[in-house]
């Protein structure tokens, strides 16, 4: 991964890809200027819904030549973590609800080589990673309940990045948002402290691997919405 920064990254979730073509999915949209590709791991337990494993993100790998940011939305997380290290995840981000030890957890992630994300759920608290702050390279705040894309984005979250962002101060901490990004909601988490936006239905609609051109337009219509709140805000 190249240096911190908080500039907008926009990360589209291949939750919304064509699954029998990961590869030149992930290839496509990597032409089309996304900057991480975002890897949904469900194991209908945690969430109500099965993706796929670490043998799945090893396979897509080599067709991801920016980061691989893997979600994983599966309990228990701990006995994995290996697993998908070993496949090529550069970021691997837990749940706060998926176990009791989330400490533990965020030190495995890191000793595995891979930086650690922690994800919450929109009824947890900001509060609950006050004290697991020095362990975590970014915050993953869902904006939906997770384990299906295309859900409508949950305002009640907007405060949560704010309190965030305070929070973090100077860390290099990433704060992502994922679930209902949209060009329409990508500048309130912007102008709340947000540089890392997951987009599944908003990146891959109308568009396809042999007409491509789509995923760029959506992506560039995400980032330019969230750029523009940015720098309103710093007005
Ligand atoms: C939800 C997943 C998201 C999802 C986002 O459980 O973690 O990454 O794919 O999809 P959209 O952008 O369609 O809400
Ligand atoms: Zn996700």
């Amino acid at each position: 991964m190249s240096k911190f920064d908080r500039s907008i990254k926009i990360a589209p979730s291949i939750l919304s890809a064509d699954f029998a073509n990961f590869g030149k999915e992930c290839e496509a949209i990597e032409a089309q200027g996304c900057d991480w590709v975002h890897v949904d791991v469900m194991d209908g337990h945690f969430v109500p819904n099965i993706t796929f494993g670490p043998q799945t993100c090893a396979a897509i790998r080599p067709h991801v030549k920016t980061v691989m940011d893997v979600h994983l939305m599966i309990a228990p997380v701990d006995p994995y973590i290996e697993a998908f290290a070993k496949a090529g995840a550069d970021v691997i981000t837990a749940h706060v609800e998926a176990g009791p030890h989330l400490d533990r957890t965020l030190q495995a992630i890191r000793a595995a080589g891979a930086k650690a994300g922690v994800a919450l759920n929109p009824a947890t608290p900001a509060e609950s990673i006050e004290y697991v702050l020095d362990r975590i390279d970014l915050i993953c705040v869902m904006t939906v309940n997770p384990g299906f894309g295309g859900q409508s984005f949950i305002q009640a979250m907007v405060p949560k990045v704010r309190r965030l962002r305070e929070m973090i101060g100077d860390r290099p901490i990433h704060i992502e948002i994922d679930g209902g990004v949209t060009p329409e909601t990508a500048p309130l988490v912007a102008a709340a402290g947000a540089d890392v936006l997951v987009a599944g239905s908003a990146v891959f609609k109308g568009g396809s691997v042999s007409n491509p051109q789509v995923y760029g337009t959506n992506i560039k219509a995400i980032r330019d919405a969230a750029i523009a709140a940015m720098r309103a805000k710093a007005a």
